[in-house]
């Protein structure tokens, strides 16, 4: 028997395959996203996320510390405020919590890409992603001048880059507008564009205290049934100026990320959401998984095509990297 054609010699060795393998995962793809709350002396632990903390801002310059010597550029922040009122207005005081803590931490880590959620979600009493019509509705247009009015004192502040995660129509042209006026034209927006109404976001929404009082999300976030409408949403977003385009979840929707990485010509994010951490990482924890599933889920995720990865694994990871 000669068998010419042997797939299994470039896998003889752990060298051999390091040198063949088509997906790495780099620290610079890796946004860590970081909880921020009032407060001093605050780090809490997320029950349903095991290892994310609730941090205030004192404890959250301690964590940004670590990150940087690990060797990880960005964080994305969320903001947990005090106060909740209608429209969410926490969100953009100039002494918001995302606010005071951007400050703290261009001033202290000046190096660090800070990204901030530019949403209402955290900030309102009632857990919409806007302000209400009458009957429960989440007004569109009246949105867009908060969201406006937050991405700018997000960068008045420091913010690096914005990213809308709202979903609103028209948001992204509005918010460039916004700061462009503001004389941010150099602040990019990475858009959440095909977002999905996902049962997956359970776990934040626990950890940023953001889940609706009633209703749902449906009428804003997209139907996980559909990928043509993904592709609309992201055809939008880059005519109305975003920089990056977002898909989220990313392990549910790794077709949607393939299709938005053949058809358009752009960076693009995956956002490896709360429920997907935390159900690697509780099966990992309780022995059901072995560990290397975390790395094998997240190369699966930069081979369907994101250029960028947001993901709780990312402190794991980049320990992963410094002890190789
Ligand atoms: C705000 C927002 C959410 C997430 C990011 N930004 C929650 C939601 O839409 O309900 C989810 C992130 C995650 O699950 O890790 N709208």
């Amino acid at each position: 028997m000669n068998i010419v054609k042997r797939p299994r010699r470039l896998r003889v060795n752990e060298t051999i395959r390091s040198i063949v393998r088509e997906t790495k995962i780099n620290i610079e793809d890796l946004v860590y996203p970081l909880f921020v709350v009032e407060g001093e002396n605050i780090k809490e632990e997320i029950k349903s996320m095991p290892d994310n903390y609730r941090f205030s801002i004192d404890k959250l310059l301690e964590e940004v510390k670590e990150l940087q010597e690990l060797g990880i550029k960005s964080i994305l922040l969320f903001g947990i405020p005090e106060h909740k009122d209608e429209c969410g207005s926490d969100a953009y005081d100039e002494n918001g919590i995302i606010q005071k803590a951007v400050r703290a931490i261009k001033v202290n880590f000046p190096k660090m890409y800070v990204i901030t959620d530019i949403c209402m979600c955290e900030y309102t009493c009632h857990g919409h992603c806007g302000i209400l019509t009458e009957d429960g509705y989440v007004d569109n247009d009246k949105t867009l001048e908060y969201l406006g009015k937050i991405a700018v004192s997000h960068a008045l502040a420091g913010a690096d880059m914005v990213a809308p995660s709202d979903m609103m129509d028209g948001r992204v042209g509005y918010m460039r507008e916004a700061l462009d006026k503001a004389g941010y034209v150099n602040v990019p927006i990475m858009a959440y564009s095909a977002k999905y109404s996902s049962a997956f976001y359970g776990p934040f929404r626990d950890a940023a205290d953001s889940a609706p009082s009633f209703g749902d999300r449906k009428a804003y976030q997209m139907d996980p049934a559909n990928i043509n409408e993904a592709v609309r949403e992201v055809e939008l977003d880059i005519e109305e100026g975003a920089d990056i385009v977002m898909v989220k979840p990313a392990l549910p929707y790794l077709d949607v990320i393939r299709k938005v990485k053949d058809t358009f010509n752009i960076p693009i994010a995956a956002y490896n959401v709360s429920g997907e951490y935390s159900m690697i990482k509780m099966a990992v924890d309780n022995g059901l998984l072995n560990e290397s599933a975390i790395m094998e889920s997240l190369v699966s995720i930069k081979r369907a095509g994101a250029d960028i990865i947001i993901t709780y694994f990312a402190k794991y990871v980049a320990k992963e990297i410094r002890d190789k």
